[in-house]
């Protein structure tokens, strides 16, 4: 077995878990500290869980008003750009359920200056998330996806952003994309009380392999790095993503 880990058949039912835990875990921050904050991945599988979340019997129970919506990263395009994660988190959930738009705080990535971007998005977090004891942003909540690569948001393997100890959001130039992003660095990720990490399908099954079974050689993997600091790390896996485990 995997620590903190869970395996399901499909990723439908690997969504349907997770939309049971956001659940939970929406109801215990609430009663706990009046709001639920929740950081939103791109990728395939959490647009699933997204769609499970939009559908009625969640929908109408998730306390939507008290809930605070963030993004791990995004990618340098228009927020209707078939590639924003924005778009796509807002087709498949955000539009669909009634969270205020004011709570939707999304990565003004379409801009030219993606430093000042990232800083604006760094005060943001800085702002209007609960604090750790150590003074760090918390987020109750943070989704990640994982790349076959080994990347997690948008930090790729030897990238600066991937590396960094200090400033909380960074842009990152992907080389293998010929493309700019903006990212949340593992400083705010490994301060989050939850990461949900959710891998599905065979092509990550190598990824999920390395990142459970082997030590680092050299530099870690991004994914190698996600170790939240007095949280939890839960991986959702489904059986092809985890074919390679046993
Ligand atoms: C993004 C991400 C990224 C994603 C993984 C997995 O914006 O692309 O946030 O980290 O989650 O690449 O994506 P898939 O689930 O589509 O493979």
């Amino acid at each position: 077995m995997i620590p903190e880990g869970r395996i399901y058949a499909t990723p439908a039912d690997v969504c349907a878990a997770v939309a049971q835990e956001w659940m939970l875990l929406a109801q215990d921050a609430i009663a706990a500290r009046g709001a639920f904050h929740v950081a939103l991945s791109g990728g395939s599988t959490p647009r699933q869980l997204y769609e499970r979340l939009a559908a009625p019997d969640y929908a109408y129970r998730l306390e939507w008003n008290r809930t605070f919506i963030y993004f791990g990263d995004e990618r340098a395009v228009w927020p209707d750009d078939e590639q924003s994660n924005y778009r796509m988190a807002s087709e498949a959930l955000l539009s669909r359920v009634s969270v205020p738009p004011a709570q939707v705080f999304r990565i003004n990535a379409e801009r030219a200056d993606l430093k000042k971007v990232a800083m604006d998005y760094s005060r943001l977090l800085a702002m209007t998330l609960p604090l750790a004891p150590n003074g760090m942003p918390q987020f109750d909540l943070l989704l990640l996806g994982m790349g076959d690569d080994g990347h997690v948001a948008s930090l790729f393997p030897g990238t600066d952003a991937a590396r960094e100890q200090r400033k909380l959001v960074m842009p990152v130039y992907v080389q293998r994309l010929n493309s700019w992003r903006v990212s949340l660095t593992f400083n705010v990720i490994n301060h989050a009380r939850h990461v949900m990490l959710l891998a599905c399908g065979n092509s990550k099954a190598a990824m999920v392999r390395r990142a459970l079974r082997t030590a680092p050689v050299g530099e870690p993997l991004p994914v190698q790095c996600v170790k939240p600091v007095g949280g939890h790390l839960e991986w959702r896996l489904d059986q092809a993503a985890a074919a390679l485990l046993k």
